[in-house]
């Protein structure tokens, strides 16, 4: 797929068949989205692969009761490092870089889950004390999304519209 294709063709996928999806794939697709810049290059992510029935179930519950989410191969949680960030760049690094840094490398995955032809979502509504507490995840690391993969249904055909870059765009000053 070429990059314009790859983009048109993202959307969210809510959807997933019961078939699973490789680790291999996975673990493919990670080291992409570690490519990714960061501030610094200090690579502030942190991804938890998860595949346990029973951790996704508690999850799912913990993200409001999105229950799509237990249909999907892999959940994988991606993490903030500010602790690591912060250490270099203080309350910046704590409070934006590690979440842009992040943020990046899910938006290459979600881009090569799509070219992979493959499905996710990126869930960003939930309980953050409840997952700290699943997971373990300690102080310092702050869960930024929970992203279910999952061969699509293909009951999902399209994403919603956007509104018109023109209501978006400035020239020169805001
Ligand atoms: C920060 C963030 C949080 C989101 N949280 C959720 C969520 O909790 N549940 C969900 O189903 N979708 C969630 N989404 C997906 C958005 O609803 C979706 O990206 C948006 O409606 C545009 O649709 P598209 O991804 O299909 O293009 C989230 C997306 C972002 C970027």
């Amino acid at each position: 797929m070429d990059f314009e294709k790859v983009v048109k063709n993202r959307f969210s996928i809510r959807s997933f068949k019961e078939d699973k999806v490789s680790d291999q794939i996975i673990i493919g697709l990670l080291n992409l989205a570690i490519r990714a810049p960061s501030a610094g290059n200090i690579q502030s992510w942190e991804f938890i692969i998860i595949k346990n029935r029973e951790t996704i179930e508690k999850l799912a519950k913990a993200a409001l009761n999105q229950m799509f989410i237990t249909q999907c191969s892999h959940l994988i949680v991606a993490c903030a490092n500010q602790e690591l960030s912060s250490k270099i760049y203080g309350k910046r690094g704590w409070d934006l870089y590690s979440i842009q840094d992040v943020s990046a490398a899910i938006m290459i995955l979600l881009l090569g889950i799509t070219n992979a032809e493959l499905g996710a979502c990126w869930v960003g509504a939930f309980n953050e004390n409840e997952v700290r507490k699943i997971l373990k995840i300690p102080d310092g690391i702050k869960p930024v999304a929970l992203i279910p993969i999952g061969i699509p249904t293909g009951i999902e055909k399209s994403g919603p519209t956007r509104k018109k870059l023109e209501m978006k765009l400035h020239f020169e000053t805001y």
